[in-house]
């Protein structure tokens, strides 16, 4: 490992640290705790994700890695502390935030999300782009879910920090998150590397919906095994397991995630009324276009079948317009 990106990497360990022993054990720290704990974050969680606090300092980092000899350009590379033009001094780029360690997949830590407590903007600060840490390649979570998602074949696909730690606690230990919406290639290639089946579990607003919609779609065309599990409107996960419980997100949210084709359907009939004869069509033709993409014959049959049955169609006339969306007349 070259020097560089092993000081980087200390930078990091260290830190983490730092942030951790703030947050549990200091007055300094005592309302950023206070905030996880009514947030329905718990001490093992706390612990387990090593969530730390940022001091609402300039100059608390840059000093400490000083100190400990770190090359202050090298920190400035890893986004730890930023330098200002005007003298060559450097700052702290986290400040009185909640902290979010980001390991990569075999457990280092990387990187950095920090949560402003109040209605500061942005409300995730991360760190930026670095010789260690490529947001697009790293999927949060990855290096503690992996026994799980290996033994169950499966792993479910959260937006964020949240997300993944609530269900964690809640017994879905399987949980990663894209941090955002985003979901890559790189992220793509890494889930088909482990993991036959994937559970999209974004949030139930239109910016989830819209993603998980591309997500499934991506993940379905690269050879995954897709469902997704859909909450109601407005709620994320982690809201939802605040408000409804653990056993109620495993069994109505995880346990009744839809397949790719039902979710498709329900996000085709988003914004149209069915009594209404052109939005009518316009959602018969969006999921035949669907149905004349599926591979199995099996498969096409059941959904042309569920189709004729809900709008009183022929299944001759169904089936006749999948072929020709499939080959079209010239
Ligand atoms: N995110 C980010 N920068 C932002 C907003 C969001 O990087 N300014 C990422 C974070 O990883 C966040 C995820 O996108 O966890 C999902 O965003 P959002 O749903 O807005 O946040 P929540 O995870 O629901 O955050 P919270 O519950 O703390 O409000
Ligand atoms: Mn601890
Ligand atoms: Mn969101
Ligand atoms: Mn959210
Ligand atoms: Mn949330």
């Amino acid at each position: 490992v070259p020097e560089n990106i092993r000081s980087m990497l200390d930078a990091h360990e260290l830190l983490k640290k730092f942030y951790h022993h703030l947050l549990v054990n200091t007055a300094e720290g005592q309302h950023a705790l206070e905030y996880l704990l009514n947030r329905g974050f718990s001490k093992e969680s706390i612990e387990k994700f090593q969530i730390g606090y940022s001091l609402p300092s300039w100059d608390f980092a840059a000093n400490l890695l000083k100190k400990r000899g770190f090359e202050q350009d090298v920190m400035e590379k890893s986004g730890l502390v930023i330098k200002k033009e005007r003298d060559g001094t450097y700052f702290d780029r986290f400040r009185d935030r909640i902290m979010f360690p980001i390991f990569d997949h075999q457990g280092s830590t990387i990187a950095f999300s920090g949560r402003s407590l109040g209605a500061d903007e942005p409300k995730y600060l991360n760190s930026p782009e670095t010789a260690i840490f490529n947001k697009s390649k790293i999927l949060y979570n990855f290096s503690r879910a992996r026994p799980s998602i290996r033994k169950q074949q499966q792993a479910v696909l959260f937006e964020g920090f949240a997300d993944v730690i609530a269900a964690d606690r809640s017994g879905v230990e399987n949980g990663v998150a894209t941090m955002g919406t985003s979901l890559t290639d790189e992220h793509i290639s890494i889930l088909k590397r482990n993991v036959e089946s994937v559970i999209i579990c974004y949030d139930s607003d239109n910016a989830g919906i819209e993603a998980a919609y591309r997500a499934a779609t991506a993940l379905g065309e690269a050879g995954c095994t897709v469902k997704v599990a859909v909450m109601p409107e407005g709620l994320d996960p982690d809201d939802y397991i605040r408000r409804h419980g653990d056993d109620k997100f495993k069994k109505d949210v995880i346990g009744s995630s839809l397949t790719l084709m039902s979710f498709k359907m329900l996000y085709f009939r988003r914004g149209k009324n069915l009594q209404n004869e052109g939005d009518r069509l316009q959602y018969i033709e969006e999921v035949l276009a669907e149905i004349a993409r599926l591979e199995k014959a099996v498969e096409k049959d059941l959904y042309l079948r569920q189709l004729a049955g809900e709008f009183s169609l022929s299944l001759d006339a169904l089936s006749q317009q999948v072929k020709e969306v499939q080959s079209p007349p010239s």
